[in-house]
């Protein structure tokens, strides 16, 4: 049997922006793992794979399922590129402990996990590049214009300043960055979210890319004070991110709350990340002295709320 497995991720800085060309920072969160494994089936239907997911209940053979199931788009752009299974039959099992619709790129980590888990079993393990590449076309099934950040800084699992369309930068940081991470407990969909920044976008094009440009401005200040460990430095330019993120209209009273409770608690700064309209928050929150903010975003009525720590 072969098992791999991909992280969850959150984006520091740069949603929705973009999607039009700004850059973004993204970073993997360990705790929060997809895993793929792939097993040899005896007496299975040669060239044919038997696909099964805890996480969604999905199950059946490659051979009839839509061309649209991500699981099955997945497997089948793996088999592709290694050049098919040379009569085999085997199975890909899912599982994943990332939340679904939330903005921690579950979509891409399991994509991720199963482009790993296949070509490994072949024997021809894929650099993180080419499972970045086909998990970027998985990820198009979900909404019409990612940017692809998702599948990069899972594929990379590695801290990312990612331009869409040019080869990710990886970056190593000058500290210990520690971030809590909470759900608002209200589902997001990345594609409405999208479109909703679309339709304001092609209402008034010039306030739309004015506001991009502020937001890929901070990015570009972040990734200094990333690679620097000004930890401190990091949360005023996640908190005007996060003003950028209400006037585009896709923050949420719930995130409002949670990001307030967290400011007051003594996070450096706090924000939405990924998607909004929901899903998580985040906050930048002295090196080992999280508890109290995690217990004000309890208090201030989170669904769930985890800690993840980013080392030089
Ligand atoms: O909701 P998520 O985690 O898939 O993040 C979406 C990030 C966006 O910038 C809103 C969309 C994209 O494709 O980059």
């Amino acid at each position: 049997m072969t098992r791999a497995a991909a992280p969850g991720k959150i984006i520091l800085l740069g949603e929705h922006a973009v999607v039009y060309g700004r850059p973004a920072i993204a970073v993997p969160v360990r705790q929060l793992q997809a895993v793929a494994h792939v097993e040899h089936l005896r007496d299975g239907r040669p060239n044919d794979v038997l696909i099964e997911s805890r996480a969604t209940g999905l199950g059946g053979w490659l051979s009839e399922m839509s061309a649209d199931e991500p699981l099955a788009r997945i497997t089948g752009l793996a088999l592709d590129r290694l050049g098919g299974l040379n009569g085999r039959s085997i199975t890909v099992r899912v599982e994943s402990e990332i939340p679904i619709a939330s903005g921690l790129g579950s979509s891409a980590a399991v994509s991720v996990a199963v482009a790993r888990a296949v070509s490994s079993y072949i024997g021809r393990p894929f650099d993180p590049a080419v499972v970045s590449e086909l998990a970027f076309e998985v990820e198009k099934l979900h909404h019409g214009t990612p940017s692809g950040i998702d599948n990069t800084v899972i594929a990379f699992d590695r801290p990312v300043y990612f331009v869409k369309g040019s080869a990710p930068e990886t970056l190593t940081v000058g500290a210990t960055f520690d971030f809590l991470i909470a759900d608002s407990g209200q589902a997001s969909s990345t594609a409405v979210a999208v479109a909703h920044v679309r339709h304001r976008w092609e209402a008034d094009r010039a306030a739309l890319e004015r506001v991009f440009d502020a937001i890929g401005g901070l990015v570009d200040r972040a990734r200094t004070v990333f690679q620097g460990g000004r930890t401190k430095e990091l949360g005023p330019l996640m908190d005007e991110n996060q003003a950028h993120l209400e006037w585009l209209g896709v923050s949420s009273p719930d995130l409002d709350r949670l990001i307030r409770a967290a400011r007051a608690a003594g996070a450096y700064g706090a924000k939405l990340s990924g998607g909004g309209m929901g899903g998580h928050m985040i906050a930048a929150v002295p090196e080992g002295g999280a508890t109290p903010i995690v217990e004000a975003v309890q208090a201030a009525g989170a669904a769930h709320v985890l800690t993840t720590r980013v080392e030089p």
